[in-house]
């Protein structure tokens, strides 16, 4: 039997979305000024803590699009992305400082491998994160400080920038998996080790971005909670650079559904969810896949007989969540070659036509031809249909 938790009990995890930055960093997804002050509205009205509205240096259109946001924002935390370097960071409070609640989040590569693009040495990027984080604080009190590829810097490098950018006045400091690179074993122990090692880590939040290069993304940022993070950085769809970030409704649903082994809370109206995933795939034009968890037209949707029988009788038989908390009205039962006769009677029931045991299985030989033929039965194909059939009774 499952133990529930009220809110209360559990730990809150913060969600950052990052769809207005990270989201629209994928090729071909671009939004206009419009679309994202409409998106913006949509994620602060769902309960989201902390949006990234954009890159402010990026461009004229970045830059006025984060300022809009941060002056209509209600409840949520607006913040914007800033390389490490003075210049960055000073644009990017202009847009975010109208915010009743700004954030700026600056960041730099510290992997060997981003070392060697601006080629510092190990010295010289430690300096030059103590410099910018103190920059930011210097002019904003909530300052998150990100070590871009994390996953692949060396650990007692890691360990050293965190502390300098800790002591620098960071007040969140966001884990990055930048190329989809961990397990969930290895994120949850990132985390952990870096809040039992590094001098000052109790004193700020953790946070977890990953990718979803090997398709774990969800999973590795529900193991960094696990480890002590207690900020989910994702996006709506999982809409993001390759094969996108963390998918916001999928970390959200997983703590709902399963709170009785990961007890922490969110503050999203999941009821939101299915209306703002549609936005997005129409503002973004990235269509969503049909099988994708919470949101795909498949997620909630029934076809095989033995399914739909189940369904019609007990919805927890195939449904781990109710259509309702997710924003839909009802389960779809899809009729097709795989259905069977109950939901066939279901079905033609709603629509208004009784049907007696032989009629039942008369009109059942020609729906299965039907269906046969076509991918997918209608409603308007099972009224053609019932008007074709004579009444053996
Ligand atoms: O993936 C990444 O490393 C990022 C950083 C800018 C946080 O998006
Ligand atoms: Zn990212």
């Amino acid at each position: 039997m499952r133990q529930t938790m009220s809110t209360s009990q559990k730990d809150k995890v913060v969600i950052f979305d990052t769809t207005l930055r990270d989201g629209e960093q994928s090729p071909g997804a671009t939004m206009s000024h419009s679309e994202k002050l409409e998106i913006a509205g949509l994620l602060d009205d769902m309960g989201v803590d902390i949006i990234e509205a954009g890159f402010p240096i990026a461009s004229e259109g970045d830059f006025r699009a984060v300022s809009e946001i941060a002056k209509n924002a209600r409840n949520s935390v607006i913040c914007g992305l800033a390389r490490a370097n003075f210049g960055d960071i000073d644009r990017c409070w202009e847009a975010v400082k109208h915010a009743k609640q700004p954030r700026i989040h600056t960041f730099i590569g510290t992997s060997p491998l981003h070392r060697a693009i601006p080629n510092l040495t190990m010295d010289e990027m430690a300096e030059r994160i103590h410099d910018t984080v103190s920059h930011a604080r210097n002019l904003c009190d909530n300052v998150q400080w990100s070590p871009m590829d994390a996953t692949r810097t060396e650990e007692d490098y890691l360990c050293r920038t965190v502390e300098i950018a800790i002591k620098a006045g960071a007040t969140t400091i966001n884990i990055p998996d930048t190329v989809g690179y961990t397990a969930p074993v290895e994120s949850a122990e990132l985390i952990r080790m870096l809040i039992n090692k590094v001098p000052g880590a109790d004193e700020i939040v953790f946070a977890t971005h990953c990718h979803n290069d090997l398709g774990m993304a969800t999973a590795n940022s529900l193991a960094a909670v696990e480890g002590g993070a207690r900020q989910i950085e994702c996006t709506i769809n999982g809409l993001g650079e390759r094969a996108g970030n963390t998918a916001l409704e999928e970390v959200v649903m997983a703590l709902k559904v399963r709170g009785d082994i990961m007890p922490f809370s969110t503050g999203i109206d999941t009821t939101k969810l299915m209306n703002i995933s549609r936005r997005v795939a129409a503002v973004s034009g990235f269509a969503v896949q049909y099988n994708k968890a919470i949101v795909g037209k498949n997620a909630f949707a029934h076809e095989s007989g033995i399914h739909q029988d189940g369904m019609l009788k007990n919805a927890e038989t195939f449904e781990i969540m109710r259509p309702e908390d997710v924003g839909l009205t009802e389960t779809n039962i899809v009729m097709g070659k795989h259905s069977g006769r109950a939901a066939l009677r279901s079905k033609l029931e709603n629509l208004g036509f009784e049907l007696g045991d032989n009629q039942l299985k008369d009109v059942f030989v020609r729906f299965k031809e039907l269906a046969d033929r076509k991918k997918e039965v209608f409603d308007d194909d099972l009224v053609a249909l019932m008007r074709t059939t004579s009444d053996p009774e």
